[in-house]
């Protein structure tokens, strides 16, 4: 099973995409999760990808492609997995469908993360992130247990580059511009599934859960 995750930033992409790979034993690709270990790496790849994510815009596909080409083929993808973050626009849909091909495979089922602007830019400006595990929190809904301090590996905890206001309206601009497009393009397909993404993050995993089956 390949499943998209399609979505506004900040509406829980990544949260419920470790707890659904977990459930289903499914690997999870991240696209946001690879660039961001390609800055911290500082490979030629990491230094250009920075310059795209600090303004809040997407990276060029052919980067993107790459990667997503290189994860896909590896041990863990093979039982399923679960894409967060790829594909951002119908060019990178249609080289996903060509690649899965090849394979003799293709996008299962799309879920798409419905939720409005003004809640976003609440969850990303008060999102934080563990600097080693990657966990996930947020400044009033998910709080660790000491502030600043991961739950799970003890590590600190700091704030996305790209998570400072302006650059959160970028992301939703180039959003609704850019990646918007693929609602009608897997509808269409009649791969789509819409889930009320503002619900608690408890009862988003259920639908999300019962949508997959
Ligand atoms: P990426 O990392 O993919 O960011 P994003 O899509 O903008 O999504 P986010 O990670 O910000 O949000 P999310 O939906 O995963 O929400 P989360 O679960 O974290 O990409 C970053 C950048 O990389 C892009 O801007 C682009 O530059 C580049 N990039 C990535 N992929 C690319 C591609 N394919 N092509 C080109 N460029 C690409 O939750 C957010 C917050 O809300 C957290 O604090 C969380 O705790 C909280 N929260 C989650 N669920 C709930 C809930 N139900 N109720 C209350 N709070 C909640």
């Amino acid at each position: 099973m390949i499943v998209v995750l399609l979505g506004p930033p900040g509406s829980g992409k990544g949260t419920q995409a470790k707890k659904i790979v977990v459930e289903k034993g499914w690997a999870h690709v991240s696209t946001g999760d690879m660039l961001r270990a390609a800055i911290k790496s500082g490979s030629d790849l990491g230094v250009q990808a920075k310059k795209f994510i600090d303004q809040g815009m997407l990276v060029p596909d052919g980067l993107v492609v790459s990667l997503i080409g290189e994860r896909m083929k590896e041990e863990d993808c093979q039982r399923g997995f679960v894409l967060d973050g790829f594909p951002r626009n119908v060019a990178q849909a249609v080289v996903l469908d060509q690649m899965l091909k090849v394979v003799g495979q293709g996008v299962g089922q799309v879920v798409l993360f419905d939720i409005a602007d003004e809640s976003l830019v609440k969850r990303l400006s008060g999102r934080r992130t563990c600097s080693q595990c990657s966990a996930m929190y947020h400044i009033e809904a998910v709080q660790p247990r000491r502030e600043g301090i991961c739950d799970q590996c003890g590590s600190a905890l700091v704030q996305r580059s790209d998570d400072q206001s302006e650059v959160i309206l970028n992301r939703l601009k180039v959003y609704h511009q850019q990646t918007e497009p693929l609602i009608k393009f897997y509808r269409d397909q009649a791969k789509l599934v819409t889930l009320d993404a503002a619900k608690a993050a408890d009862e988003v995993n259920r639908s999300l859960t019962r949508a997959l089956g």
